[in-house]
């Protein structure tokens, strides 16, 4: 693991850096389009990788109660592939849900076109049929809704 990278939460100081993490991999179709607006009425539910000072990864946490909660937007930038940084955004979210959660049964998912990477991280396949809230609400805005090429991982922690 690189020892150059921190994680913290993020705050409004971050949304042009988190912008513009997000938009390429967007435009691509790999993670969801977010504005600027978008991000920051939802900054609490980021949480950023600096290295030497510098944003250069973000993950974000969306919370739908009933201990189910979701990893999206998650985007490490292209210079830092490979260096550890999403192993510690992600990592990072499960050490906050640990400790906010020790004795109650949570779920982490996500849909993702990277489903080796969360499998690496503790994440197995799931049916997508198991996450009706999140099909519903954010399918309709993809491009893709039709030809879902996205795979449904979930994090147990016991
Ligand atoms: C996917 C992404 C976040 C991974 O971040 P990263 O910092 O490059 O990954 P890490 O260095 O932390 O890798 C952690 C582990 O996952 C593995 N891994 C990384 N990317 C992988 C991939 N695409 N497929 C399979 N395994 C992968 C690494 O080899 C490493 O394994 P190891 O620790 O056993 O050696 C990053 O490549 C990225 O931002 N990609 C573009 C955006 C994207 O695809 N986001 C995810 C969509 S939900």
């Amino acid at each position: 693991m690189n020892s150059d990278f921190l994680v913290r939460q993020a705050t409004a100081g971050d949304v042009p850096a988190i912008f513009d993490l997000l938009e390429p991999y967007a435009r691509q179709g790999i993670v969801l389009r977010r504005t600027r607006e978008d991000i920051l009425d939802y900054i609490g539910n980021f949480r950023v990788a600096l290295c030497k000072g510098s944003v250069c990864g973000c993950v974000a946490v969306r919370d739908f109660g009933s201990n189910l909660l979701e990893v999206r937007s998650l985007v490490v930038a292209q210079q830092f592939h490979g260096q550890g940084g999403g192993r510690l955004l992600v990592g990072f979210v499960i050490d906050e849900l640990t400790a906010r959660y020790p004795s109650v049964k949570w779920q982490l998912f996500t849909l993702t076109g990277r489903p080796g990477f969360f499998q690496r991280l503790g994440f197995r396949i799931v049916s997508k049929e198991l996450f009706p809230e999140k099909i519903w609400t954010d399918c309709s805005k993809c491009a893709k809704q039709h030809c879902c090429d996205e795979t449904a991982l979930l994090f147990e922690p016991f």
